[in-house]
């Protein structure tokens, strides 16, 4: 029996098809994500108990609100996965980050200077949710230019899309990845990022399915998506975070 058929002639209430989450904020300290050790465990055990075996955690960078940076991250980093270690909890995590486009990450990118990502060359972006970048193009365009693979942050939950579907298009026609919030599949933010969200689904925009989770509340709403309409929709050939990436 394929790894899909087995999958859905369980109960559908039990474990996630995916095994690794690229957009989460279970690391400690560094955001509005988890605000302590305890937390990130508690997030930790649930991850597992929903089938997940590896997390790459993506802590925000955002302008004098989050200031993270590699050093901070990886620290941080570190001293979870020593703690799940010692906990025996069979959780293995990596780190990139959330960069918010701000004129602190056009700088970066114009200066060359690294970024952090995953899964290769990927790097995660987002922008303010009610105005589309006006140079969001540009900046797509300059990030392939120096190598790297540009992944969308939840465009279901971007109200700019919300009143103009077509535009969600059109960025996704630029090249960059889009990575949806599983939570949108129920309705978690709004009706419209709901509707929204089955669309994409529809027209087949999507590469990556996340929890974007902040705390053991969004883990635990889970299993509801596994029985969500949007869900039901998904073509699994085209989610590239089922299995574990190579590190
Ligand atoms: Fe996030």
């Amino acid at each position: 029996m394929s790894f899909f058929a087995s999958f859905f002639n369980r109960n559908k209430n039990e474990k996630s098809p995916l095994s690794w989450d690229m957009h989460d904020h279970l690391l400690f300290g560094l955001d509005d994500g988890s605000n302590s050790l305890e937390n990130s465990l508690k997030m930790a055990e649930k991850y597992v108990e929903l089938g997940y075996s590896h997390i790459t955690c993506t802590p925000h960078i955002i302008s004098n609100f989050y200031d993270n940076n590699a050093i901070n991250i990886k620290k941080q980093r570190d001293l979870l996965q020593e703690e799940l270690n010692q906990f025996e909890i069979p959780l293995s995590i990596d780190f990139a980050a959330e960069y918010f486009i701000d004129e602190k990450f056009i700088q970066k990118l114009k200066n060359k200077e690294p970024l952090l990502t995953f899964s290769g060359n990927h790097v995660l972006i987002e922008t303010g949710f009610l105005n589309i970048p006006k140079n969001l193009h540009e900046i797509i365009f300059e990030l392939f230019a120096n190598g790297y693979t540009p992944v969308f942050a939840h465009p279901d939950r971007y109200v700019y899309f919300h009143n103009n579907f077509e535009l969600a298009e059109q960025v996704f026609s630029t090249g960059i990845k889009f990575q949806l919030n599983l939570l949108s599949f129920i309705g978690y933010y709004s009706a419209i990022s709901k509707k929204f969200v089955e669309w994409l689904i529809e027209k087949n925009l999507y590469h990556f399915l996340s929890t974007d989770a902040h705390s053991l509340k969004h883990l635990n709403l889970l299993p509801k998506v596994w029985n969500s309409k949007a869900f039901s929709m998904i073509d699994w050939n085209r989610v590239e975070n089922i299995k574990k990436p190579l590190l």
